[in-house]
């Protein structure tokens, strides 16, 4: 019997967890600040109509109509979509992307546990006098203590705190806890606490942000920074990239997790409208709330232009280092970094047990092997490889780049065209409507047939051809390591893969 969600509401709760996540706080703003500022959003508004809706019914579909048929990931759904001997092989990329994620995605979570924590019992430096020290004396104990906290230290072997490393086994504990408990009974309870409370303190906190005002700057600084379109900017290619790839990672599309996810529905379920809803849970919490903390509050605190530099020097530095600064001078900053961190905490947590499903759905459907096992495997295997990250420089990079930027975009392109080519157009197109609460568009069925294909083709391409040779040239030992590691990870989802499927037959 498989296992099904017990209402429409934990549903979408459940699946704006799975979207809402570190992308929409960290990597969404300094996305947006370092592409053009408000012109970043003519190619994200376009990306979400022409790739992410369509993409996102299109994942739903699929994981329901495998769901119905015992199979809760791609390496099965496809071959039933597509009875060709490779189909399965390409449906490994569903395995293969969220398990190499959540290698490292589990480890920048456990951080902002850490972080929640400091700050709460007052282990982050305190207040200093920024007129005095200027903004980069006064950032550096912060800098400082994010350096020893995480032992990244350029290049060969880091060397973790002992508290990182506590809180990295404590997290994976967490992450256990929830997963074995099952879809209804952990997934969707989890998602039920903890997204009612994370949209709460990310409001307080944006209205936090929003009333600071200091010699400086005020926060309306940086909302006009974040949001001045510089036109110019438009006709570069990296900006268009840039983009879409964010509209990927923040809606989880191309990672198999919404699909997995969505093979817990029942047959007919309604998931145009539920779909929309998630996404737009997601579209909330990164347009609006997403854009109004970090940015915002570094503006205020350090003036525009310092602003720019810290959102261009990365997302780590702006949550971990330029945030917890300036909580260190407004009062109550201790219970405003809680918040903020524990927000975080939430944000990754949700979406952390959503990559890591996929593989554990794989283990128990095409195995039989019960959910208690299932989980611990993954996860003890998650925890063994997750080392790679914790320890060695640019592998962490190197995960992030392949799986989570470059086979997200190759494996969306396969799921279209094996749904709306390979299969059946009519068919996926009653599929996606089955159920439906609403009906989907009529414009979204040529969309979905030839525009996001054809989009996702130019974009593989933009990739292979420019991207690609640029990122092969780089080539320390470590990143060596962790090419790897990824080869053997692939090599053995493929054999897995290839044992299930002679047993079935
Ligand atoms: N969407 C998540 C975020 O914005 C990341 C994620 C990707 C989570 C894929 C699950 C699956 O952070
Ligand atoms: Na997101």
């Amino acid at each position: 019997m498989r296992e099904h969600w017990a209402s429409r509401i934990g549903l979408i709760l459940a699946m704006a967890g799975n979207a809402v996540g570190l992308g929409n706080f960290l990597r969404f703003p300094t996305q947006a600040a370092q592409n053009g500022g408000g012109v970043f959003m003519i190619p994200y508004m376009l990306s979400l109509a022409l790739i992410a809706i369509p993409l996102m019914w299109v994942e739903w579909a699929i994981g329901r109509y495998g769901g119905v048929r015992g199979h809760g990931t791609t390496p099965a759904i496809f071959k039933l979509l597509w009875k060709h001997p490779t189909a399965k092989y390409l449906g490994v990329l569903g395995l293969f992307v969220p398990f190499v994620v959540v290698c490292y995605y589990i480890y920048i979570e456990s951080w902002t546990l850490g972080y929640a924590i400091m700050a709460i019992l007052g282990g982050l430096p305190t207040a200093a006098d920024l007129g005095q020290l200027g903004t980069p004396d006064y950032l550096a104990p912060f800098e400082n203590l994010l350096k020893s906290y995480t032992g990244m230290n350029g290049t060969g072997i880091y060397n973790p705190s002992l508290m990182a490393y506590s809180m990295f086994i404590i997290t994976v504990v967490l992450n256990i806890f929830i997963l074995i408990k099952g879809i209804s009974g952990g997934i969707e309870k989890l998602a039920k606490v903890a997204m009612p409370l994370l949209f709460v303190f990310a409001i307080i906190l944006m209205i936090r942000v929003l009333t600071l005002k200091t010699p400086q700057g005020s926060a309306l600084d940086g909302l006009n920074f974040l949001w001045t379109p510089k036109w110019d900017q438009l006709s570069n290619p990296k900006i268009w990239l840039a983009a879409a790839g964010q509209v990927f990672f923040t809606l989880s599309l191309g990672f198999g997790a919404i699909i997995t996810y969505a093979s817990y529905l029942g047959k007919n379920d309604d998931l145009v409208l539920s779909g929309l809803s998630a996404s737009s849970l997601n579209e909330f919490a990164e347009v609006v709330l997403g854009a109004s903390i970090a940015i915002p509050a570094a503006a205020a605190f350090f003036g525009v232009v310092a602003a720019q530099d810290i959102a261009s020097s990365g997302a780590f530095n702006l949550a971990f280092v330029s945030l917890p600064a300036i909580f260190a001078n407004i009062p109550f900053g201790n219970i405003f970094g809680f918040l903020w961190f524990t927000l975080l905490f939430f944000a990754g947590l949700t979406s952390s047990v959503a990559i890591t499903q996929p593989v554990i759905a794989f283990l128990e459907d095409e195995f039989q092997l019960s959910r208690k096992k299932s989980v611990l495997f993954t996860m003890g295997v998650l925890f063994c490889i997750a080392h790679i990250p914790v320890f060695l420089a640019s592998a962490l990079d190197e995960m992030d780049f392949w799986a989570g930027t470059f086979c997200v975009i190759v494996f969306a392109l396969i799921e279209v065209m094996i749904f709306f080519w390979a299969f059946d157009p009519q068919k996926a197109w009653e599929e996606i409507n089955r159920g439906g609460i609403i009906q989907a568009p009529k414009i979204f069925y040529p969309i979905m047939r030839f525009i996001t294909p054809v989009f996702l083709f130019v974009i593989t391409f933009w990739w292979v051809i420019d991207i690609l040779p640029q990122y092969l040239t780089k080539a320390s030992w470590t990143a060596w390591v962790a090419r790897g590691t990824l080869m053997g990870i692939a090599f053995a989802l493929c054999l897995l893969v290839y044992i299930s499927d002679r047993k079935r037959r």
